[in-house]
């Protein structure tokens, strides 16, 4: 029986997969003293037939196995015993269908930036890496929407849409995948113009738990729609997507960048306060960072204010003629077209921020507010330089102040989706950054993030936008402390998911206590 089977295995790995060596098969997945046992010794022989000749099905001892499997963090990350790298929505359905064949959990991701530390809960099951998808972005004959690939990039999408005159919400950072944030809201540059990422899809294709493929809309699989859009990730893979999309006006953007020593907090908090009450400029952006540059202050993280601005900086400096009353230490500023916005801002794909390189240990959170509570600022300012001034390898974190525009946000009814922080103006997020390969950082990191939570986080029903969010929340700050939200999503969780085969990432059924200690 085990000869035969190696026989159609060899050829298949000529034919098929030319990067998997045979031995591997025998070594990684008969090893009866290898944790991998759990998947059949005969995956390629029985899978491989049914998946497109493209797809590829790699076990660790394969060389593309390092790229496939890195994440952004590689803390507490999933680990899988097979990665399959789908080509075509078939591909993802075989392969779920193959999973709960055997009992094996899977897990699909695209661009590896989630980093919810329940993900560390995947372990030795099936990754289904969705980057490889065939299908990637085609803009419909009527200007109006485009059909994008689950595996796609925020920045390939962005830049094919620009060629064209076109332009959507899409994460802000262009490493970051093109469907995964929607899933959870999506924040980006443009949200205060069209909404939120997931206001924008008209429709999804969607692999369920059985393997099969649901279209869902407004029309179809309704409360599956409002589902997928604030919980997406606990429902089933995206294929692909319909996505509106827009014409290009103003192709201009511009940044003005304030740098103040820390002492100038409270004064530079209380005149972005009153900046962002009233009405607004769905155009104007307010973005803050904390991070050390020793050069501008040798002793502590320095306060850097900025606005973002879709328009020419001429316009801008107008609407900003205000700030220089504070007097930064340092003032800089720029214009470029849009799809050179993120990286001028430091979050392009290749970017520090940003980067894949494997090495990353980074623990990143978010706390979401309403507006800037001067106090809790200084207690979170003082938490974060406490540790960045003691411990130098964490010299490289910052901490961000997002303050997209929320006009479109915040016009689409709450109830509409599942997606429950509309009412939030202001995304803070503390992002931890260090090496691999000591106990005692990765400890240390853990309770220096936990601090900054907490004093930054002020009110009682603390909120936190689903996909910064740790693991440690309680689910109401992720779903709404509202309780017919959550009943709403476990009702829809218990219809297509019944086995509950998408609870890795942010689940909206918490598996223990760990994950919900705060
Ligand atoms: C550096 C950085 C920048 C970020 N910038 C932004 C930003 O600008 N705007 C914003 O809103 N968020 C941002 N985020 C948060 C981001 O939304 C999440 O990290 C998101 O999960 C990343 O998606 P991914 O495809 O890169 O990650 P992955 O780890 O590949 O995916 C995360 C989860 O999404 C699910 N998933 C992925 N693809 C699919 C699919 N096709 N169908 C179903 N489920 C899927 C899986 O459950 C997976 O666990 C950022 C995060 C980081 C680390
Ligand atoms: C590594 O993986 C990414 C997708 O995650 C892919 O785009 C890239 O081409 C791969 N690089 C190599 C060298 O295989
Ligand atoms: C630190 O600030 C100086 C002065 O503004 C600047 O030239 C330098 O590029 C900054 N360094 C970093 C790492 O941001
Ligand atoms: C800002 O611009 C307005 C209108 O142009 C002007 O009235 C005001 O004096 C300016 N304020 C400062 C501080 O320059
Ligand atoms: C949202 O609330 C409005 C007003 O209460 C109601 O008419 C509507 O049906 C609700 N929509 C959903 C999707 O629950
Ligand atoms: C781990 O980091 C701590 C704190 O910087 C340091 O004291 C210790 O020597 C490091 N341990 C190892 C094994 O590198």
């Amino acid at each position: 029986m085990w000869l035969p089977s190696l026989t159609v295995l060899a050829s298949m790995l000529v034919s098929f997969t030319p990067s998997i060596r045979a031995y591997s098969f025998h070594d990684e997945l008969m090893n009866p003293l290898s944790p991998r046992t759990a998947i059949p010794y005969d995956i390629l022989a029985k899978l491989t037939p049914k998946l497109s000749p493209t797809a590829k099905i790699l076990l660790p001892s394969s060389p593309l196995w390092p790229n496939a499997s890195r994440r952004w963090n590689e803390l507490s990350r999933p680990t899988y015993s097979v990665i399959i790298q789908v080509t075509t929505e078939r591909d993802i359905s075989e392969s779920v269908r193959y999973a709960s064949r055997y009992k094996i959990p899977f897990f699909a991701f695209s661009q590896t930036h989630g980093s919810y530390f329940g993900l560390e809960r995947f372990q030795d099951g099936i990754g289904i890496s969705l980057s490889s998808l065939s299908r990637k972005i085609d803009l419909d004959k009527s200007g109006k929407w485009a059909t994008i690939g689950g595996g796609m990039k925020s920045k390939d999408v962005i830049d094919y849409l620009w060629k064209r005159g076109k332009q959507t919400t899409t994460g802000g950072c262009g490493c970051v995948g093109a469907v995964s944030p929607a899933l959870g809201g999506g924040h980006g540059w443009f949200q205060g113009q069209y909404g939120l990422m997931a206001d924008q899809v008209l429709e999804f294709r969607v692999v369920l738990a059985d393997g099969e493929v649901a279209v869902v809309s407004d029309k179809k699989h309704k409360d599956l729609f409002w589902a997928m859009r604030g919980a997406g990730h606990n429902f089933g893979v995206v294929s692909e997507m319909r996505y509106k999309v827009y014409d290009v006006k103003r192709p201009k953007w511009s940044v003005q960048s304030f740098i103040f020593k820390s002492e100038k907090l409270e004064e530079v908090y209380e005149y972005a306060g009153k900046r962002l009450n009233g009405k607004g400029d769905a155009r104007l952006l307010m973005w803050g960072t904390w991070y050390w540059n020793k050069t501008l202050d040798a002793e502590k993280p320095v306060i850097q204010f900025q606005w973002i601005y879709n328009g020419p900086l001429a316009e801008l400096k107008k609407l900003s003629n205000d700030t220089h009353a504070l007097k930064a230490d340092v003032y800089t500023s720029l214009e470029v077209d849009y799809p050179k916005l993120s990286s001028s801002m430091g979050y392009g794909a290749d970017q520090y921020a940003c980067q894949t390189d494997g090495q990353g240990h980074r623990l990143l959170r978010g706390i979401d507010v309403d507006q800037y509570d001067v106090k809790d600022l200084r207690k979170w300012y003082d938490a974060f330089a406490a540790m960045l001034i003691a411990e130098p390898a964490f010299e490289t974190s910052f901490c961000i102040l997002e303050g997209y525009s929320t006009q479109a946000v915040q016009a689409v009814p709450d109830n509409s989706t599942a997606y429950a922080l509309r009412g939030e103006r202001l995304l803070f997020a503390p992002a931890i950054f260090w090496q691999k390969g000591n106990a005692t950082l990765d400890e240390q990191a853990g309770k220096w993030s936990k601090e900054m939570y907490l004093a930054a986080s002020g009110s009682t029903n603390k909120k936190t936008y689903v996909n910064y969010a740790h693991g440690d929340e309680p689910v109401e700050a992720l779903y709404g402390y509202e309780p017919w939200r959550l009943e709403k999503l476990r009702k829809v969780k218990k219809q297509y998911d019944p086995q509950g085969k998408f609870g890795f990432f942010n689940p909206v059924n918490p598996v223990n206590e760990k994950h919900r200690d705060m």
